[in-house]
């Protein structure tokens, strides 16, 4: 049996596109009140303003340590803790080596490695305050990718890399938090639609080869909210979604 959201608050990280809009609009549905992170506050007061007094709007650079430690003691004053915390923050640049740019290499590694250990270490002792309140558990779910499991492919080396790097620092802090009754989960997508892979030419060239399409932001909000809803004994650690005919 599923557990509800109803008074719980989320943050997601990313809430302003793709898989981290998606996944706010899940848990708001659920019942949880969800604190919308990013740094277009433009996407964010549109999503506030379908989801009402379900959400709350915090700009913010993930990359930014001053920043996201106060946004978290934000979220914290004005929506009373944090139950759940959803890492979907990223970006992905994916160029052979020797035509690379090296700040695009430093923004993946920003946003993608940085900004994950930034917002959990600020969210941690919350979350940790939260497992002991009337839910019993808290939980903290990072959207991975396929490339954080499998060995890189040409072009993805360093996007690859920062995933296997989050994925390292989920398993220790599930190990870690246990005890503490904070469940630590990743959720590893294959290929979806959205503006990450709409500029990349991915998701086209997707449509070209799948007759059955990719995946749709949607699809990895309801494993996220899969995760969050198990009964407080159950903690689903990782979880693999491709598009049907995605081989690799
Ligand atoms: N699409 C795929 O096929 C796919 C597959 C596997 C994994 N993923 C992962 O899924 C996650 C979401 O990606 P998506 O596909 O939904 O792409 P997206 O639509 O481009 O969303 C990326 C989100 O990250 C936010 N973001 C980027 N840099 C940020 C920063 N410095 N501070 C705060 N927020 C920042 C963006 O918001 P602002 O620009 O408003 O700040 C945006 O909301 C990423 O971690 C990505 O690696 C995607």
């Amino acid at each position: 049996m599923a557990e509800t959201l109803e008074g719980t608050t989320a943050v997601v990280t990313g809430a302003s596109s793709g898989i981290g809009e998606a996944t706010a609009r899940a848990l708001a549905g659920r019942g949880a009140r969800v604190a919308l992170l990013a740094r277009r506050r433009d996407r964010l007061d549109a999503l506030a303003g379908e989801l009402g007094d379900r959400a709350a709007v915090f700009e913010v650079d993930v990359t930014d340590d001053a920043a996201v430690a106060e946004t978290m003691a934000a979220v914290v004053r004005e929506l009373g803790g944090i139950d759940v915390l959803v890492n979907d923050a990223g970006y992905g640049s994916m160029v052979p080596a020797l035509e690379a740019d090296l700040a695009e290499w430093r923004t993946m590694v920003d946003v993608n490695v940085n900004g994950v250990l930034l917002t959990t270490h600020a969210a941690l002792p919350h979350l940790v305050e939260a497992a002991q309140g009337p839910r019993g558990v808290a939980d903290v779910v990072t959207i991975s990718s396929v490339a954080g499991r499998k060995v890189a492919s040409p072009g993805a080396g360093v996007y690859a890399a920062t995933k296997h790097a989050v994925n390292a620092f989920s398993e220790a802090l599930r190990q870690e938090l246990a005890a503490r009754h904070v469940r630590v989960g990743l959720v590893e997508p294959g290929l979806v639609r959205s503006e990450m892979t709409e500029h990349s030419g991915a998701a086209a060239d997707a449509e070209e080869h799948f007759a059955l399409g990719l995946m749709e932001p949607g699809d990895i909000a309801d494993a996220v909210v899969y995760m969050v809803t198990r009964p407080r004994r159950t903690a689903v650690n990782e979880m693999l979604v491709r598009p049907t005919e995605q081989t690799r």
